[in-house]
């Protein structure tokens, strides 16, 4: 059944974390993001719906879709103000969002996207969220990690078609049922 929810809201909040700002994602973004994840092509090969290659206008793009209505993506930054990744949920169906997030390889292995999972996971919850998807590509295990520490759980592969991945693809899908 359907559930009631504001996922619909437009997204103009800032959210803080102990090392994070998490700021609405814009296409004036654009250039940062291209610029931080574009020469990482292994990366890019771990979501679904990136292009390669990742020109800021390609970039601009993917901002453009994933922060309409439904969709509450952040750019992450650090206190210092350095740009270092993405982090949101969007695209829900029947109330149920799905999750996605990257952070550039200079950052990795430091908790930052547990981290900015967690305030994603409570804006989503501030909204009436009461799950949340997320997918994986195969041999993601970093992925399949923060999805565990946020406490997702896999529910086996789904098959999805994704054209910038080379079309039919094998995934493990995850859910989080948010307290
Ligand atoms: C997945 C990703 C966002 C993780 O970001 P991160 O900030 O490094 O994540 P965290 O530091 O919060 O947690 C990473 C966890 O994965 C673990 N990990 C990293 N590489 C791993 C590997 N090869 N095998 C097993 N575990 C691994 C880390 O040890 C850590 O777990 P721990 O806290 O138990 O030690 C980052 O690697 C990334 O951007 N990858 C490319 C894009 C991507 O895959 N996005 C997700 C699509 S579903």
């Amino acid at each position: 059944m359907r559930q009631q929810t504001d996922l619909y809201v437009p997204n103009d909040v800032r959210l803080t974390t102990p090392r994070l700002l998490l700021a609405p994602l814009r296409t004036t973004h654009a250039p940062a993001f291209a610029a931080l994840l574009g020469p990482d092509q292994a990366a890019i090969a771990m979501l679904s719906h990136m292009p390669d290659p990742l020109t800021p206008k390609a970039a601009a793009e993917w901002i453009e879709l994933r922060t309409g209505p439904g969709g509450h993506v952040f750019a992450l930054f650090l206190a210092d103000g350095s740009f270092i990744g993405t982090s949101g949920f969007g695209g829900p169906r029947d109330g149920v969002p799905g999750f996605g997030y990257w952070i550039g390889a200079a950052y990795r292995g430091l908790g930052y996207a547990t981290e900015a999972g967690e305030a994603c996971i409570a804006r989503a919850r501030s909204l009436g969220a009461r799950q949340m998807v997320a997918e994986t590509f195969p041999g993601n295990r970093a992925s399949e990690r923060v999805l565990a520490k946020l406490g997702f759980v896999p529910q086996g592969q789904v098959e999805r078609h994704y054209p910038l991945r080379g079309g039919w693809r094998r995934l493990m899908f995850h859910s989080l049922t948010i307290a």
